[in-house]
């Protein structure tokens, strides 16, 4: 039996309604089960579990997933514990080569005390070429980039040399082909084993416990590629790790400093700053995240100045405040990088600006500053719109408050207007028009493909499902609202025109509709059609559901309509004043 073939079987094994039953009391409801959600604090359920797709969805917090995803969040597991523990509830038993680490399935659990054995001894090898004559440039490059001594032996620093030493050298230590095989140390491209690192300079990766567990290489000169690093193998997954995490876990500060590469690392530590990490040139991952927030509250990232490096932050800000970090944005200009500012302004430099550091919100709100023209009227109503959106998305008063407050000073934005506008976002929001507002600092339209994953505004969905049940009130409701009403998406207003055609022609059902879209949208229809709110209810109560749909669709759309039309307005006044300031200057046409 497979890796595979041993998940399928405990997943079918393991009925979804029956685990999530053991922490849920659920109620059945149609042919879906509902209960509170166990993954948000809420008074009437919006939790839903689908038999039939064995599948879960909150319309609350809109987590959702299988049964491994809701043990794995529910409990706090990785993937593989939570397989384990079901394979257990089942009475499946658990293969001898079942292994723990995380995404690795089945491993040779012998072979993984060898790996640990291996990477020490490889880093002790690169770490010896380093301090003999073979290692020369490389121990002078690092003289010339500043670094101590000191530092090569707290990052265990070292020289690949070539020559296919280090294989040599691990053969004689008496390690079996197959372990250097899966070592991720050799390359096999002409079917012989060769060093994958040669004439490198070498970063040790640890982990917590100070495991060499993988290496990144780095040329001595501008040759491309400038680093190149492990693959993955039975000890090394790249996502669950962190550069410097082995000093970094023992600096018991109330922060972790998160910068980009190896080199950065390095000299913060060399000055001072040993709570610093690095995400292994990557995007920043939310197993990384969770590791960052269990050694601190607050994290403070210093990437590189460039475009790349505020992209880089701007994706890593959500991820890190998911997992509770209260986030700051250290400003490194002119500098490119926390290397290059050490350099220049020394230790004190870097603390003065760690402690003016923007709060990441503030960060995101500037982004977002630069991708309007705030002189121009329309523009800057379209910032000023997004920001409040923004605001209104946080959830405590007084947070919203101060946010208000200090926005509205930098920005130069009427603190009052900002102030209603927050809260006529806000109350829309309570009131369970079920406004969602994303918040991204990007002025794009949903796409097709994140709609899939959200939930449309629920009136919307409302007025669909009631139509597609009752179509006689069709007529009634085709009076106040049309399919052109339902903006939440593409793949939203799509359905809307097809279940207001369908029934005015005699009725259609869900799967008509799916069938009129490519297999893709299946699962969004299900649950715009998915019937929480309808199921169980009276015919007094669905009608007047129904008309309160109906209603916040047509307040929610004129509101949309009118500010559609405030900025064409503003657009237009500013284009007429400059003419009139052109015609103004005009004192004859005739000479
Ligand atoms: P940088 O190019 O900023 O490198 O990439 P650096 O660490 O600052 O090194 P120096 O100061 O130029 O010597 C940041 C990180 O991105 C990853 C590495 O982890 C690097 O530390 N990276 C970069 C790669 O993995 N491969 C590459 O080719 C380049
Ligand atoms: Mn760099």
């Amino acid at each position: 039996m497979d890796f595979n073939e041993f998940k399928e079987r405990v997943r079918s094994a393991s009925d979804i309604t029956d685990i999530i039953g053991r922490y849920v009391s659920l109620k059945k409801a149609g042919a879906y089960y509902k209960g509170l959600c166990p993954f948000h604090n809420e008074k009437s359920p919006s939790f839903f579990v689908m038999p039939d797709d064995q599948y879960f969805y909150c319309y609350g917090c809109h987590k959702g997933g299988d049964v491994f995803t809701f043990l794995c969040d529910h409990d706090n597991l990785d993937f593989t514990e939570a397989l384990e523990e079901l394979a257990r509830t089942a009475g499946i038993e658990v293969p001898e080569k079942f292994d723990r680490v995380k995404g690795t399935g089945f491993v040779n659990k012998g072979l993984k005390s060898r790996l640990f054995s291996m990477y020490k001894d490889a880093a002790g090898f690169y770490y010896e070429q380093l301090h003999s004559e073979s290692g020369k440039k490389a121990y002078e490059y690092l003289n010339k980039r500043g670094i101590s001594p000191n530092m090569i032996t707290a990052f265990g620093l070292g020289y690949a040399t070539g020559n296919n030493f280090l294989y040599e050298t691990l053969k004689e230590k008496a390690y079996t082909d197959e372990e250097l095989k899966e070592s991720g140390l050799f390359s096999y491209k002409t079917g012989k084993p060769r060093d994958y690192f040669f004439n490198r300079l070498m970063f040790p990766i640890m982990n917590k416990s100070s495991r060499v567990i993988a290496f990144g290489g780095r040329v001595l000169d501008d040759s491309k590629p400038k680093y190149i690093n492990s693959p993955e193998t039975a000890i090394y997954s790249k996502k669950d790790n962190l550069y410097g995490v082995h000093r970094a876990i023992r600096a018991k500060s109330d922060r972790v400093i998160l910068v980009e590469g190896y080199m950065d690392v390095i000299s913060m530590h060399q000055s001072g700053f040993s709570n610093t990490v690095a995400s292994l040139g990557t995007a920043l991952t939310a197993e990384q995240a969770h590791i960052i927030a269990g050694m601190a509250p607050k994290t403070y990232i210093i990437y590189d100045s460039d475009s790349a490096g505020t992209a880089a932050m701007l994706r890593a800000i959500p991820i890190l405040k998911k997992e509770g970090l209260f986030v700051n944005v250290v400003d490194m200009s002119p500098f490119k990088d926390p290397d290059e500012l050490i350099k220049s302004e020394e230790r004190a430099g870097l603390e003065s600006r760690i402690e003016r550091a923007d709060n990441a919100f503030f960060f995101e709100i500037k982004e977002l500053s630069k991708e309007y023209d705030l002189d121009d009227p329309s523009e800057r109503a379209g910032f000023e719109e997004k920001t409040a959106e923004m605001i209104a998305a946080f959830d405590n008063k007084f947070e919203r408050e101060q946010y208000i407050r200090t926005i509205s000073e930098r920005f130069a934005i009427n603190s009052e207007l900002l102030k209603t506008e927050v809260s006529r976002i806000g109350n829309l929001k309570e009131k369970g028009a079920g406004t969602r507002y994303r918040v991204s600092t990007s002025r794009r339209l949903t796409s097709k493909e994140s709609e899939k994953n959200e939930v449309p505004f629920t009136d919307e969905k409302n007025i669909l499902c009631a139509l597609i049940r009752s179509p006689e009130y069709f007529e009634r409701v085709s009076k106040y609202i049309s399919p052109e009403d339902f903006t939440s998406g593409p793949v939203m207003g799509e359905l809307a025109r097809l279940t207001f055609k369908g029934v005015s022609e005699g009725g259609i059902t869900v799967p008509e509709l799916m069938d009129s879209f490519d297999g893709e949208e299946n699962d969004f229809i299900g649950r715009v059609f998915s019937d929480e709110n309808y199921e169980g209810a009276d015919e007094d109560e669905k009608r007047r559901f129904l008309s309160e749909s109906v209603i916040s669709l047509m307040k929610r759309r004129t509101d949309e309509l009118l500010s559609a039309c405030t900025a064409q307005m503003q657009d237009e006044y500013r284009k007429l004043t400059l003419k009139k300031k052109e015609t103004d200057k005009i004192e004859s046409i005739f000479i």
